[in-house]
């Protein structure tokens, strides 16, 4: 059979072969779009889990206090309960417009936002007054050090993510500290790189050498972590690290000599400078407030 077949054209048994490895490519393919449909299906679902949690939380709230079954020295706690939901729904919402943005398109989205000069130590401090009401059912006492970080230079970066990469670094240091603990913020200029590096140190469950060597990845999140708070997304840190990244900057986890947890950040003052994209349309910002 194989004798009468015109030059250049492969055997029964070549043409049997190429259609199997095609099978058998499409077979990966499928499995593979299964894969992914299926992550995104659990994505969204996470997504609309976590949102509803604090969107329960705030109408229950807003339900028992119009149907005045609220005492009203109760109802300043109700009220600061309203205040700290809608500060996690708000937070959550930024980081799902990120993760859409970064997946879509990946390092360079985030270079449409224009650059401005930053005090980090105005935007830490504004950061805190957003979050020490989460903290305050557990006792938690947050603050920003007004030392060395208050003569630090403003840097050049983009407000809202940097605002969203630490607002991930201080909801994590409310959420995995010990009740009754000190949560600290502090940084300083640092001349040998014209950077400024800011600390966020809590006192909480601990972090070992393998967990610190994979926190930032997306998805990944410690067995203490899941036990503390099962419906976490293991996203906070990734897009950190990815915020931090396009900021050509350094994100780093450690645990100093007296057990604290420590998140550091270095920034350069100067180094993005001439380096930002023009954004689309003026609004297309997902994540502004
Ligand atoms: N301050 C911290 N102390 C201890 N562990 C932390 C701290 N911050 C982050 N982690 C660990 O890093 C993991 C990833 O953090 P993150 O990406 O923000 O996800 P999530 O908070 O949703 O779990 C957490 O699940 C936790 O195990
Ligand atoms: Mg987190």
């Amino acid at each position: 059979m194989s004798s009468d077949r015109p030059a250049g054209v492969s055997s029964d048994s070549g043409v049997a072969d190429k259609l199997l490895a095609l099978e058998k490519e499409n077979t990966r393919l499928r499995s593979e779009l299964d894969r992914i449909t299926r992550e995104r299906i659990e994505y969204l679902q996470n997504v609309s889990h976590q949102l509803v949690a604090p969107l329960n939380a705030i109408k229950w709230h807003i339900e028992n206090l119009t149907a005045g079954r609220i005492s009203v020295d109760r109802a300043k706690k109700v009220l600061r309960s309203i205040y700290s939901q809608s500060t996690i729904a708000v937070h959550l919402t930024k980081n799902f417009a990120l993760m859409s943005n970064l997946d879509a398109d990946h390092a360079l989205t985030a270079l449409r936002e224009p650059l401005q000069p930053i005090n980090l130590h105005q935007l830490l401090v504004n950061l805190v007054d957003d979050f020490q009401p989460l903290g305050w059912d557990k006792g938690l006492k947050m603050a920003v050090d007004d030392g060395p970080l208050t003569k630090a230079p403003e840097v050049l970066a983009m407000k809202p993510l940097l605002s969203q990469a630490f607002s991930n670094i201080i909801e994590n240091a409310v959420k995995y500290a010990n009740r009754d603990s000190n949560i600290t913020i502090d940084g300083y200029y640092q001349k040998a790189d014209d950077a400024v590096v800011i600390n966020i140190i809590n006192k909480g469950i601990p972090l070992t050498t393998n967990d610190i060597a994979k926190i930032f990845e997306r998805g990944y999140r410690t067995v203490e972590a899941k036990n503390l708070y099962p419906a976490g997304t293991g996203f906070g840190l990734f897009i950190a690290k990815r915020i931090v990244d396009i900021h050509e900057g350094k994100i780093n986890a450690f645990t100093n000599d007296v057990g604290r947890t420590v998140f550091q950040i270095v920034l350069s003052v100067r180094g993005l400078e001439g380096k930002t994209r023009q954004r689309a349309t003026k609004d297309d910002s997902p994540y502004r407030r």
